[in-house]
């Protein structure tokens, strides 16, 4: 468990300046709650919200006089985004976009994500598991230190938003950095070199779509790129050719890091507590509720923003139009009024309902995916390797928005 430093910041606007630096990213938490402090929203100069509470938050998200940042927005708040490709290309998806463009970008990729769809993936899930299982099994053999992040976390949701797209398997490997790379674009701590790392490979990825998109026209599949490609070809106004590709981008980048920072996450705190090892191995439900609070403990996604196209309220606050809001997942879910003894992780905890998928017209698309994967991948994991041990300590990536494990060596053999 993370302990509160000695002298934390005094003031919200310290801990606020304190999130942008290398050490506040390595652990918020204590930040957070050094936030909340001084309220459960609280105002940080001018025209800015910082919002911790889980019923502010869950309020936030649910409001729809709160947008997100969409094209008209940006070219407000950040001018000469447009030169960025990478900025581009993720403005023109769901997520980035308000009623009515999100409803109709959303009907258009919804089809997939249906329960009955995702509940037919399961054994291409378990299958796709083994096969890394099988993997790591090889390359630890020797006694070797494998990295459970590059190997096993990372590998498992790529594979199978692949599998759903269509992607060729022997570009995956090549798609999880490419992607990695872009992704960084949506964090809220971008350098410039960065960024122009991102739009350099954004083009590459566009380059490569638009080469998949002529081949899907030509020998259509049953996948969903052909799907969207359909979609744009019969009728371009439900379908832009930014907008396919932007919803190719948001549907490879939201799916696989966020889902192995969660299974990264997972391995992590069972390796921490044998005896939630044990009941993965053992208890046929347990995955369930571990999932869940490991959802709730440590989200992959600790943030997301909105700003008030009209005014409207939130409990103790007034939010005058043109506010910005950032809703802190992260924090949210340890808030105690909402959580028995929060910053305790417990996999039995009940009616565990954190933030990390968001909620209202935004939440998650892809949460049933992500959870059936963890669900899957975990319980596997410990029953391969019952001796799987970390032979490092994990490294956390500098990241704040996404947050989760860069690195994580571990011996399948101890
Ligand atoms: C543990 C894994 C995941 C986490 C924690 C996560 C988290 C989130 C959150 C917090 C949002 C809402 C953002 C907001 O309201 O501002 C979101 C949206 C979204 N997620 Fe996920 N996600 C995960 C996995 C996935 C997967 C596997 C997919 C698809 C393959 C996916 C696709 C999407 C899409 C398309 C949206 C946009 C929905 C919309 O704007 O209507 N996510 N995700």
């Amino acid at each position: 468990m993370r302990t509160q430093p000695d002298a934390g910041p005094a003031t919200a606007e310290e801990a606020w300046a304190a999130l942008a630096t290398v050490g506040g990213r390595q652990d918020p938490y204590p930040l957070y709650e050094a936030i909340r402090a001084h309220g459960e929203t609280v105002r940080l100069g001018p025209g800015k919200l910082v919002v911790v509470g889980y019923e502010e938050c869950d309020r936030a998200l649910r409001d729809t006089r709160l947008h997100v940042q969409d094209a008209a927005r940006y070219d407000t708040s950040a001018p000469g985004w447009r030169d960025h490709s990478s900025l581009r290309a993720f403005t023109s998806s769901m997520l980035y976009s308000n009623p009515p463009d999100h409803t109709r970008l959303r009907t258009v990729a919804g089809f997939a994500f249906t329960p009955p769809r995702i509940r037919r993936l399961r054994s291409v899930i378990e299958e796709m598991t083994e096969q890394l299982l099988d993997r790591m099994a090889g390359l630890g053999a020797a006694g070797s230190a494998v990295d459970l992040i590059a190997e096993f976390a990372s590998r498992l949701p790529v594979a199978v938003i692949s599998a759903m797209l269509g992607f060729p398997e022997q570009d995956q490997v090549w798609f999880r950095d490419m992607a990695s790379t872009i992704a960084v674009s949506t964090d809220g701590f971008r350098d410039a070199a960065a960024l122009e790392r991102a739009d350099r490979a954004m083009d590459e990825m566009t380059a490569y779509f638009a080469d998949l998109a002529g081949r899907r026209r030509r020998e259509p599949r049953d996948d969903l790129v052909t799907h969207l490609v359909n979609t744009h070809d019969e009728d371009p106004r439900r379908l832009g050719h930014d907008e396919l590709m932007g919803t190719l981008m948001v549907l490879l980048t939201a799916g696989f890091e966020t889902t192995s920072f969660l299974i990264g996450h997972g391995a992590l705190l069972a390796l921490e507590r044998p005896d939630f090892a044990e009941r993965l191995r053992a208890e046929a439900d347990f995955a369930t509720g571990y999932v869940e609070e490991i959802l709730r403990f440590e989200p992959p996604v600790h943030v997301t923003s909105r700003w008030a196209a009209a005014d409207t309220e939130l409990p103790g606050a007034a939010v005058p139009a043109g506010t910005r809001l950032t809703l802190i997942l992260a924090a949210a879910n340890r808030d105690a009024r909402r959580f028995v003894d929060p910053a305790r992780f417990d996999p039995d905890r009940r009616d565990n309902r954190p933030l990390s998928f968001g909620a209202g017209g935004h939440f998650c698309l892809g949460a049933p995916l992500a959870r059936l994967e963890a669900q899957i991948a975990l319980p596997r994991l410990f029953a391969r390797f019952p001796r799987l041990a970390a032979t490092q300590p994990p490294v956390y990536r500098d990241r704040w928005v996404v947050r989760g494990l860069d690195t994580f060596p571990v011996a399948v053999t101890a």
